[in-house]
């Protein structure tokens, strides 16, 4: 009895204290309130300087983009909102958090970082990962980077990029899923799933970021920070459609662009940012702008100073500004002025707090610090990086199936990236160290045999210095086949990285033919992060393979790929062009008025057509494809109908294949691409079995099309519907 009278007071007294704590707490530290009403009650207790550090961000920790000098930071505000944070550990960032959390209100500060392709267990670039038509496959991969970078310390990437790009000069359209504006729409919410799973809260996810929003990969001329010439018709029917879906699937944050697109700053565009994003799609997430895009508006001369150019930004639907303070040195002012009303500052805010409550940081600001051989590089996280990378790997020729290799040939293995590991990382590697990379060479070691290969690099990546050359020669001549890996320093595609000339660098054509000329079978294994122009290599090569820039694993890929354990499967998401002089070229194009052979017009001095096609790519087996079946030829509106194709593998190995589903209009009031992708599916085939791939067609959304304004639109009449080389006719009837 005694004992039950000591328990329930004791119960009693505990109720009574936590009731009291409870008392103290205010309803935006109750985690029993919903999010709104966290969120107004917070704002509410705001001061005006609080508002405006909350929307803005700079930069923590070391600083690993060097096109991003920081302003000179006179030490880090406690109030700042959000940091990017560049360690790859979470030391740094709890300091910064705990002083935080000493302020007034205790507002816990959101951490972001660049996990484009990885965080410290680096995959393929997302150029890369598009090839590889495997979209559950890349979902997993951005877990991965999530995990490790929550773990780490950040809780918000900014990506997944999804800026279509028609320019391989363009050193950016590594890091975008290629010249298809459906490719990019699907591999954006595989990134959008990934990296924020279905809970952001969880430890092991991120928010994720749409970016740059919107029209960035049109820049002129392939290069970076300028002018981008965009219709309307074109921004809805190429550009919109991938922020679309990513919207759609959820998620948190949108970055606006440094480009100016027809005019209009799109860091300032009002149509873009508010009317589009806000009003059409109702998009309540946040806005954040691009690294100094903000200020950039001075040097775009669509601003007057630094003041004019934050009351544009933040009027016109950017929430929070990054890396350029012009936020904390011009709002107030403004407010004070009676320029600005503090209505649009809350609104910004109000996306800062939500995304914060959301992450769950005020219940847990703080991030464990973890040993990092916990944290990177899991054992089965490899294996799925690895057959991401195996994945992407686009077999561009094999003359009289000389790959696979043969085991048990003598093997020379040549050329500057031969035993590179760095540059297989790619840019925008994060946390990924070279030392973390498995090169060809050291991939074949373990997969062929050290003793039956022979390593020579012959020559670096552009120095004119052909002194290498003999040993490579004399390697090769030793040997029965030769593999010789050429490709770009990884410094040459990613941000303010364009370059005039898409050809590989002299020396390493002239070492190529030096090597063709011994008369040894030539295998060429390419790791670039752009479309290349090749026509002065591909007759000197008897088997091609793009590797792209394939992460930690490219090594192992690649060599599983080369011995023919791996089935290659990738087929190009962007147009190798025979020269750079056919730039933009690409599959999805119009009409021309004069049909120049199915390619818009005729050069007197080269093909019109490119050197590879979208979508383009060999494999090990062969496969056949039946003709298509539809379970109807005459098509209602709103009235999805099936179609299908049946593909037998013929071959004599297993293998992927990726059926790509596309649609042609007879003909539109408004002029339409020749062919457009609208579905695509990956499955593995056994040989001598046939497996059917099915396609559940939505009239309106993969037979129609979109007008200047958004508006989609359903023309009756026929439509084409092709894969695999095989088509059929429906009409669409009123
Ligand atoms: C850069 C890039 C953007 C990146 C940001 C933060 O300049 O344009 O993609 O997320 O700054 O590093």
């Amino acid at each position: 009895m005694k004992k039950t009278i000591i328990l329930s007071l004791s119960i009693l007294i505990c109720g009574m204290q936590s009731y009291a704590k409870q008392k103290e707490l205010y309803p935006y530290q109750d985690a029993r309130r919903t999010i709104d009403e966290r969120v107004e009650d917070l704002l509410s207790r705001m001061t005006l300087h609080e508002k405006v550090m909350q929307i803005t961000q700079l930069r923590a920790g070391n600083n690993d983009q060097p096109q991003n000098q920081l302003e000179a930071m006179k030490g880090i505000d406690p109030l700042m909102g959000s940091f990017i944070y560049s360690n790859s550990d979470c030391k740094v960032r709890n300091q910064v958090q705990e002083a935080a959390l000493k302020t007034r209100l205790g507002i816990p500060a959101l951490f972001g970082y660049d996990v484009i392709h990885g965080f410290r267990s680096i995959y393929s670039v997302p150029l890369g990962v598009g090839c590889s038509w495997n979209t559950e496959l890349y979902q997993k991969a951005c877990a991965i980077a999530a995990k490790e970078a929550r773990m780490s310390g950040v809780e918000w990437t900014f990506a997944p990029m999804i800026d279509v790009s028609r320019d391989p000069r363009w050193g950016r359209i590594m890091e975008c899923y290629g010249e298809d504006t459906y490719a990019n729409s699907r591999f954006c919410v595989a990134a959008v799933k990934g990296f924020q799973g279905d809970t952001i809260s969880n430890p092991h996810n991120v928010a994720a970021c749409l970016k740059h929003f919107i029209g960035y990969g049109a820049s002129e001329a392939g290069r970076d920070y300028v002018y981008t010439e965009i219709s309307d018709q074109t921004l809805w029917d190429t550009y919109i459609p991938p922020y679309e879906a990513g919207v759609k699937a959820g998620a948190k944050t949108v970055m606006s662009a440094f480009n100016c697109m027809s005019g209009i700053a799109t860091s300032a565009n009002p149509y873009t940012l508010k009317e589009i994003l806000r009003n059409q799609w109702g998009f309540n997430g946040l806005v954040v702008s691009d690294w100094a895009s903000v200020k950039q508006l001075v040097d775009q001369r669509v601003a007057l100073d630094r003041k004019e150019a934050s009351f544009l930004a933040i009027t016109n639907g950017v929430d929070m500004n990054m890396g350029d303070n012009c936020f904390p040195e011009n709002l107030e002012p403004l407010v004070q002025e009676g320029k600005l009303d503090t209505y649009t500052i809350d609104n910004a805010v109000r996306k800062v707090l939500k995304l914060k409550f959301e992450l769950g940081l005020f219940e847990n600001p703080m991030t464990k610090d973890i040993p990092e051989s916990k944290r990177f590089k899991h054992k089965e996280d490899l294996e799925l990086i690895r057959q991401l990378a195996e994945e992407s790997f686009v077999l561009l020729k094999n003359e009289n199936q000389l790959l696979p290799l043969q085991k048990g040939k003598k093997v020379a293995v040549v050329g500057p990236l031969a035993d590179d590991q760095d540059d297989l990382l790619g840019q925008w590697k994060g946390h990924g160290l070279a030392e973390d990379v498995v090169s060809v060479f050291q991939g074949m070691k373990k997969e062929f045999g050290a003793e039956h290969l022979i390593h020579a690099k012959g020559c670096d990546i552009e120095k004119a210095d052909t002194s290498g050359f003999a040993e490579a020669i004399e390697a090769v001549k030793k040997s029965d086949i030769a593999v010789v890996v050429l490709g770009e320093n990884r410094k040459w595609a990613g941000e303010s990285a364009s370059r005039s000339d898409i050809q590989l660098p002299v020396v390493q054509v002239q070492l190529l033919k030096a090597v063709k000329r011994t008369g040894k079978p030539v295998v060429l294994i390419l790791s670039n992060g752009r479309p290349l122009a090749l026509t002065n290599v591909e007759s000197q090569a008897d088997a091609i393979l793009e590797i792209w820039q394939p992460g930690i694993e490219g090594g192992n890929a690649c060599a599983h790929v080369l011995s023919g354990a791996v089935c290659p499967s990738g087929k190009l998401d962007v147009t190798f062009p025979r020269s750079v002089g056919q730039v933009p070229i690409y599959y999805n194009r119009r009409w021309p008025a004069r049909n120049g052979g199915g390619w818009n017009g005729r050069y007197q001095d080269i093909p019109s057509t490119p050197l590879y096609e979208f979508g383009y790519g060999l494999s090990y087996t062969q496969f056949a494809a039946s003709d298509i079946k539809t379970s109807t030829t005459t098509v209602k509106r709103g009235q999805p109908f099936k179609v299908e194709i049946s593909i037998t593998n013929t071959g004599k190995c297993n293998g992927k294949e990726t059926v790509h589903w596309y649609i042609a209009a007879r003909s539109s009031h408004i002029a339409r691409p020749m062919k457009e992708l609208k579905f695509f599916e990956k499955k593995e085939i056994q040989k001598g079995e046939t497996i059917t791939y099915q396609w559940t067609v939505d009239p309106l959304r993969d037979l129609g099309f979109v007008d200047k304004v958004g508006h989609k639109f359903l023309h009756p009449g026929e439509y084409t519907i092709s894969a695999c080389g095989k088509s059929i006719q429906v009409n669409v009837v009123d």
